[in-house]
């Protein structure tokens, strides 16, 4: 798709995406002329359009024997406009103009964004290539259209920030469809052993280093809490390692991400109902978010060192598979008693963090995870859950948020309810039942993560969409990867 600013018009427009304030007087670049302008006032006059916040509608007419498309979208009351609510409102314009499919779309704001350019044409080309990627390669008749250029009709002293903006936002929208990509294939094509290979290619195509340890190296590692859970599975677990150094010199810190790598998620003899598993191939949500991180990370060239965890493994039910009430040892010693099979992906974690801390080295860690329907059920699906050991950190994480429209919500890490994972036979219990799943399940995690900067992201509700909304289409979202990139950037 060819997305860029313009200062002329073609002859024949053949879209324009108008977006407009609430109640606000039709106006525009005064290149889009008197008649067009006309065409929108008159139009919002007969259907009472008035550019409330969300709206969208659209009329086609004819102009010298061609077809225009004219898009109309609100983006609300100038106090209330941000530039989260531009990118979600232009996702829906170029969903809106595919299923017009539309060719060449103008674009043109009625109203000054008072949005840094970069950021302007980082939610432009992030926001067109975003909410209208489809996962289709599944069906025969491949339905789906696409766009071939976008045009911002701007007139700026130089498009330098603007453009620069504009590459900027597609390396974050196409490390952000990789891990769509990745969660969007089902378990029968996507299990450890796949999705350590599909990021093998991404770390050749982007650029960052990867190994992977097997069955026998992670036998040795004793990494027993990792292999508990795979061990129902005929694809073995992989452990995926990723390293990206930003800046050689061995003192800068070096952050680690973790990403929950559930190929698939039976819950195991903790066996879940039909209608809890059907969309359990998005399990290894966390891990696309980190395979696409460092994607972005690597692309953008960022100063930071990063290693990249991901513990892949199916929990499935077989003769070979963990039971509940089955005692485990991990990799940093803690002894766990299973109560509960399905509580899977802690088990996972935390020989991933421990794996960072001793043989990586981390300095700090970040863990993201599709880890507990508490998380659903208490943020639904537009906010992440996140807990965390340090403010400060936290605090940038907000900023990286604020920048990429991808709301949190902070929970406590209530230390009080550790009773809850308390085990009579073994040192921690992996599930505390039904009261704060979110925090308890955080709270195992921090009891692996040695006083160290922890940052925990529960993105259970915000994996995989059932229709689409703002820039994501349906299925999966990529969650975490624009955030997480956001992040590193802040931590330059
Ligand atoms: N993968 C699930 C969590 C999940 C639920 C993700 C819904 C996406 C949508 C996780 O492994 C799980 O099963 N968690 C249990 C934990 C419980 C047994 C302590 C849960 O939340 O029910
Ligand atoms: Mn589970
Ligand atoms: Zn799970």
């Amino acid at each position: 798709m060819k997305i860029d600013v313009s200062r002329k018009l073609p002859e024949h427009i053949e879209c324009l995406v108008y977006l407009h304030q609430e109640d606000a007087e039709i106006k525009g670049p005064e290149i889009l002329g008197e008649e067009l302008l006309q065409a929108i006032e008159s139009f919002c006059k007969l259907e009472n359009f008035n550019f409330s916040l969300g709206a969208i509608t659209s009329f086609t007419r004819m102009i010298n024997k061609k077809k225009q498309v004219i898009i109309l979208c609100g983006v609300g009351k100038k106090e209330q406009f941000d530039s989260i609510i531009l990118r979600n409102n232009l996702g829906n314009c170029w969903r809106e103009a595919t299923q017009h499919k539309v060719r060449q779309a103008y674009l043109a704001l009625g109203f000054e964004a008072k949005i840094p350019e970069a950021e302007l044409g980082h939610i432009l080309s992030e926001s067109a290539l975003l909410s209208t990627y489809r996962f289709d390669k599944y069906r025969s008749n491949s339905i789906s259209h696409e766009i071939q250029s976008i045009h911002l009709i701007y007139f700026a002293k130089t498009n330098r920030h603007l453009n620069r903006g504009i590459l900027e936002g597609r390396i974050y929208a196409e490390s952000t469809i990789l891990a769509r990509n990745l969660v969007n294939e089902p378990a029968n094509v996507m299990n450890p052993e796949t999705l350590a290979e599909h990021a093998k290619k991404a770390a050749l195509e982007y650029g960052f280093s990867i190994e992977i340890h097997s069955l026998d190296k992670l036998k040795r590692l004793k990494m027993e809490a990792l292999l508990a859970v795979g061990k129902g599975s005929k694809s073995e677990p992989k452990l995926i390692i990723m390293r990206y150094n930003g800046i050689p010199d061995k003192k800068s810190t070096k952050t680690a991400l973790i990403g929950k790598g559930l190929t698939f998620d039976t819950g195991g003899y903790s066996l879940k109902p039909t209608d809890g598993m059907v969309n359990m191939k998005s399990d290894m949500g966390g891990a696309a978010a980190v395979i696409g991180a460092m994607a972005a990370i690597a692309s953008l060239k960022l100063k930071v060192n990063v290693v990249g965890i991901v513990a892949a493994a199916e929990n499935m039910i077989s003769s070979t598979a963990y039971r509940p009430g089955d005692i485990i040892t991990s990799m940093a010693g803690k002894t766990i008693e299973v109560v509960n099979t399905d509580a899977e992906g802690r088990l996972t974690l935390v020989d991933a963090i421990h794996y960072a801390l001793e043989k990586e080295k981390a300095d700090r860690i970040l863990d993201i995870a599709t880890l507990t329907g508490a998380a659903v059920a208490a943020l639904g699906t537009d906010y992440s859950a996140v807990l965390s050991n340090d403010q400060d950190w936290l605090t940038t994480l907000k900023k990286a948020a604020d920048f990429t429209g991808e709301k949190f919500w902070q929970m406590p890490l209530h230390l009080p309810y550790k009773d809850l994972i308390k085990s009579e036979v073994a040192d921690l219990k992996n599930s505390g039942g039904r009261l704060a799943g979110c925090i308890t399940a955080a709270l195992f995690i921090h009891e692996f993560v040695q006083d160290k900067p922890w940052i925990h992201i529960d993105i259970a509700g915000r994996a995989l969409r059932d229709k689409p909304q703002g820039i994501e289409s349906h299925g999966a979202t990529g969650a975490g990867v624009r955030l997480l990139t956001s992040l590193l950037r802040n931590m330059e």
